[in-house]
C-alpha cells in the first residue's frame, strides 16, 4: 500500500501574500491591499504567459516585473530601495495562523508532505525558514526543475516523478483554483483550501476531490478519509 503524498502549494495556501500590505501601507494607506492583489494577479499572469511562450524565468523575476508594471500603472513611482523592501517582504511572508498546527496533525497521519511551488527551491527554503515551516516537509519540489509553470501538465508529472507516486495517491493541496484544475486535469487528486468564502470555484474542469475553509478542517477530512480507506498509521 503506497503512502499518500500531499503536495502543498505555497503562496496563498501556506503563506499569506497579503503579508506585503504592512510594507505597502506606509505609502498607500487603505489602497495597499488592492495594490497587493493586483501585484499577485500580474505575477501569476506573467508566469502563465511565460509558460505558454516557453520563456521560463525564475518566479521572483515574474514578481519583480509585475511590481514594476503595477508601480507604473498606479503612478506610485516607488524608488528602487522601496521596491527592494517589498521584494524582501515577499521573501518573508507569514504563514496563515492555522497552518503549523494543521501540518503537525497531517504528518501524524503517516502521509508524506512536500511543498510544491512556482517559487525556486531556494526562495521556498528561505520563506519556510522564516515562517517556521521548514521541518514540516519531507521535500520541496519546485517547477524550476523543469523550467515550466503551473498549471502546465509537465509540472504535475514532474511532481509525481520526484515523489515516486501514483496519480491516485498524489494529492495537490492548494487555495488557487487554477492549480486545482491543472492538477485534476493531470490526473492527480486535489484538495481546495477555500480561504476566501466569497471566491467560488471556477465553473470548468474537474472539481476538487475535497474542499475545506482552512488547513485545520482539511486535516479533519484527511483523517476521516484515511481511516475509511484503512490507511491510517496504527
Ligand atoms: C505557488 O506557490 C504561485 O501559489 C503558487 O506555486
Amino acid at each position: 500500500m503506497q503512502t499518500p503524498v500531499l503536495a502543498f502549494d505555497v503562496y496563498g495556501t501556506l503563506v499569506d501574500t497579503q503579508g506585503v500590505v504592512s510594507t505597502l501601507r506606509a505609502r498607500l494607506g487603505d489602497e495597499a491591499s488592492r495594490f497587493a492583489d493586483r501585484w499577485r494577479d500580474k505575477q501569476l499572469e506573467f508566469a502563465f504567459r511565460r509558460g505558454l511562450m516557453g520563456a521560463y524565468a525564475d518566479f521572483s523575476q515574474c514578481k519583480r516585473e509585475a511590481l514594476d508594471l503595477v508601480d507604473q500603472e498606479w503612478g506610485t513611482r516607488f524608488g528602487e530601495e522601496f521596491k527592494q523592501s517589498l521584494m524582501a517582504a515577499y521573501r518573508r511572508l507569514p504563514a496563515f495562523s492555522e497552518v503549523s498546527a494543521a501540518l503537525e496533525r497531517i504528518r501524524k497521519l503517516g502521509v508524506r508532505c512536500v511543498a510544491f511551488s512556482n517559487g525556486s527551491r531556494q526562495s521556498i527554503e528561505l520563506l519556510f525558514d522564516n515562517a517556521g515551516l521548514l521541518a514540516m516537509f519531507d521535500d520541496i519540489v519546485s517547477v524550476e526543475e523543469v523550467r515550466r509553470f503551473k498549471p502546465d501538465a509537465v509540472v504535475y508529472a514532474h511532481l509525481r516523478r520526484r515523489t515516486h507516486s501514483r496519480p491516485d495517491n498524489t494529492w495537490l493541496v492548494s487555495a488557487n483554483p487554477f492549480d486545482i484544475i491543472g492538477a485534476r486535469y493531470a490526473g492527480l487528486r486535489a484538495a481546495w483550501v477555500q480561504r476566501n468564502p466569497k471566491l467560488p470555484f471556477e465553473p470548468w474542469g474537474d472539481p476538487p476531490d475535497m474542499m475545506a475553509p482552512d488547513m485545520e478542517a482539511l486535516a479533519d477530512q484527511f483523517e476521516v478519509m484515511l481511516r475509511r480507506e484503512g490507511k491510517l498509521q496504527p
